[in-house]
C-alpha cells in the first residue's frame, strides 16, 4: 500500500485574477522587507508563487529594479529553479521528485507511465489545461520514494503498477482508488519563502 501524506508546498491560486496594478501593488509590498541584494532574490520568487501559484510577469521588472539586474537576469534565475514557474498552473498538476532517492527505487518509470497516461511531457501541460506534471526536487520525504506530490498530499511509495492506476483514477479512467487513505504524518522541513 501507498499513502498520501500532507506536505506543506502551496501553488495557490487565490490571486490568480488580479490585474497588472494589483499585481505591482502587491508584489512591491511583497519584497519590500527584503535586502537588494542577489542573497534574497530566490526568497522574493518564493513569497511571489507563494501568493499567486507562478511568478507573474509583472513582477519580472519589479523585481529586476529591487536586485539591481536586468528582467533577463530574473528571467534566467526563474528557468533555473525547477520550482518556480512563469505561467499560471494546470487544473491539477502532479509533481515528480527527481531526488536521488525516487530514482534508485524506479521513479523513472513511474514518470513514463505518468507522461503516457496523462498525455504530457514533463514540465508541460496537457492540451485542454487539465493535467500537468512537474519535476521537483527531493524535501527530505525520502521514506516515501518513490513518490509524486499532488494536491499537498505526498503519494507513495508508488511502483509502476500502482502509478499507472493512481494516474488512471486521477484522469477518472477508473475508480478512485479505495485503498489510498492519509496515513503517513510527514512533516517536512518548511520552503524557504513559505
Ligand atoms: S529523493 Fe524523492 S523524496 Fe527524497
Amino acid at each position: 500500500m501507498f499513502s498520501q501524506a500532507s506536505h506543506n508546498s502551496r501553488t495557490s491560486t487565490v490571486a490568480s485574477g488580479a490585474g497588472s496594478v494589483e499585481i505591482v501593488t502587491r508584489v512591491n509590498e511583497l519584497i519590500a522587507d527584503l535586502r537588494p541584494d542577489n542573497v534574497d532574490l530566490l526568497a522574493a520568487c518564493h513569497r511571489i508563487q507563494h501568493e499567486y501559484g507562478w511568478v507573474p510577469r509583472e513582477a519580472v521588472p519589479l523585481l529586476a529594479a529591487k536586485f539591481n539586474t536586468t528582467p533577463a537576469l530574473i528571467f534566467g534565475a526563474i528557468d533555473f529553479y525547477s520550482e518556480l514557474r512563469k505561467e499560471a498552473p494546470a487544473d491539477d498538476v502532479v509533481e515528480w521528485c527527481s531526488g536521488p532517492a525516487c530514482l534508485l527505487k524506479g521513479s523513472v518509470g513511474i514518470r513514463r507511465a505518468m507522461e503516457a497516461i496523462l498525455g504530457c511531457g514533463m514540465n508541460q501541460a496537457t492540451s485542454d489545461g487539465k493535467f500537468e506534471l512537474r519535476l521537483v526536487q527531493c524535501d527530505g520525504t525520502c521514506h516515501l520514494a518513490p513518490l509524486v506530490r499532488h494536491k499537498g498530499k505526498y503519494v507513495g511509495p508508488l511502483s509502476a503498477t500502482r502509478a499507472i492506476e493512481w494516474t488512471r483514477s486521477l484522469k477518472g479512467v477508473e475508480p478512485a482508488l479505495a485503498a489510498v487513505s492519509a496515513v503517513e504524518d510527514a512533516d517536512p522541513p518548511a520552503e524557504e519563502g513559505a
